[in-house]
C-alpha cells in the first residue's frame, strides 16, 4: 500500500490546512496510508550558512528535527502539501524548513520524483500574495514530480468546505496525485509549469520557481511565455541537482583563491555600527568586539 505524507504547513489545529490535506487524501481512489506532519511541531532552526552538509552526505551541523522532517519526506511514496498565507507568502514553517535545503543533496536518490500536490489556504480572495510561490518552490525543491498546486480562500477553520468550488479543487488534486498533471489556468512557465514570474524590462521575463529567464509576447490574443534554460535552473532534470551541487562545493576552492581579496573588503565593515543583543546575548562574538 502507498504510503503518503500530509505536510500540515499551520498550527491551527483542524484549521484549513489540516482539513485540506484530508479532504485530498480521502478522494484518493486507491488504497494508501496517510502518515500526517505538522511542521510546526518541530524544532527546526535557522540555517547557519556553513555548507558544511554539502560535504558531509547532507549531514546538517545543527542537531534538531530538521533531518527527521526530511527523512519522513523521503520515506513517502507521494506528498500532500498544505499551508495557510500569512503576510501574502507562505506560512514561514516551510520556508524555514527550506532554508535548510543543501541537506537534500545527500538525499537525491530517496527523494527524486515523487508525486506531490499542495495548496495555500489564503482568507481573503486575491490576498494571496506569493505563496503559490512558496509552495510550489518548497515542493520543487524537494524534487518532488508536482502535479499540481492550486490557492484555496477561507478564513474561517473549515470555512473552504462551506464553498462545493473546494471541495471540487480537493478532489481534483486527489485526482492528480497518481494521474495526469494539471496545469495552472494562465500563461505558465512552458520548463516547470510556475506561474510567478519577474518582468525585467522589455519583452523579458523570469520564472521564480525555475530561475530560467525568456521573452514574453501574444499569439492570437492569448500571453505566451518563452522561457529557455540557464545554468542555474532548479531542477528540471537530476541532472541539474548534481551540476548545482558541484558548482556548490566548488565553491570551497573559489573562496580560497578570492580570500585574500574578500577579506579585506568585509574586514572594512567590521566595526560599523553598534548591535542590539537579544538578553541572553548580549556578549558580543569576538569578530564584532571593538
Ligand atoms: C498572522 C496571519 C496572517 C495572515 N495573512 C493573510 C494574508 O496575507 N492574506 C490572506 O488572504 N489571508 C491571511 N491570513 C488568513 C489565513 O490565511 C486563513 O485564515 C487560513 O484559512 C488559515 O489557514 P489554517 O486554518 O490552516 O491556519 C492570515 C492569518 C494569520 C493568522
Amino acid at each position: 500500500m502507498k504510503q503518503i505524507l500530509g505536510i500540515v504547513g499551520s498550527a491551527r489545529r483542524l484549521g484549513n490546512s489540516e482539513i485540506m490535506v484530508k479532504a485530498i487524501f480521502r478522494h484518493i481512489d486507491q488504497p494508501c496510508e496517510l502518515l500526517l506532519l505538522r511542521l510546526t511541531d518541530f524544532q527546526i532552526e535557522s540555517c547557519r550558512g556553513c555548507y558544511q552538509c554539502l560535504f558531509k552526505d547532507g549531514q546538517c551541523v545543527i542537531h534538531d528535527d530538521h533531518q527527521l522532517v526530511l527523512d519522513a519526506i523521503a520515506a513517502a511514496d507521494a506528498l500532500i502539501l498544505a499551508a495557510p498565507t500569512y503576510f501574502l507568502g507562505v506560512h514561514s514553517c516551510l520556508k524555514r524548513f527550506l532554508d535548510r535545503g543543501l541537506t537534500v543533496y545527500g538525499s537525491v536518490d530517496r527523494l527524486w520524483g515523487k508525486p506531490a500536490v499542495g495548496v495555500t489556504i489564503a482568507g481573503i480572495p486575491g490576498m494571496e500574495g506569493n505563496a503559490l510561490l512558496g509552495i510550489d518552490s518548497f515542493l520543487k525543491l524537494m524534487l518532488t514530480d508536482v502535479r499540481q498546486t492550486q490557492i484555496v480562500y477561507g478564513a474561517l477553520p473549515g470555512e473552504i468546505f462551506l464553498n462545493d468550488k473546494n471541495i471540487g479543487i480537493a478532489k481534483s488534486l486527489a485526482d492528480s496525485l497518481f494521474g495526469p498533471a494539471v496545469a495552472k489556468p494562465g500563461p505558465c512557465c512552458p520548463l516547470c509549469g510556475g506561474d510567478t514570474f519577474r518582468f525585467l524590462g522589455g519583452d523579458q521575463v523570469r520564472c521564480m520557481v525555475c530561475s530560467n529567464t525568456g521573452t514574453i509576447g501574444t499569439d492570437h490574443g492569448s500571453l505566451v511565455m518563452d522561457i529557455r534554460p540557464t545554468d542555474h535552473q532548479l531542477f528540471l532534470t537530476r541532472d541539474d541537482v548534481s551540476n548545482h551541487r558541484d558548482w556548490l562545493i566548488g565553491m570551497k576552492d573559489r573562496f580560497k583563491t578570492m580570500r585574500d581579496r574578500l577579506k579585506p573588503i568585509t574586514l572594512d565593515y567590521r566595526k560599523v555600527g553598534r548591535w542590539i543583543k537579544p538578553p541572553d546575548k548580549t556578549s558580543a562574538p569576538e569578530s564584532e568586539k571593538e
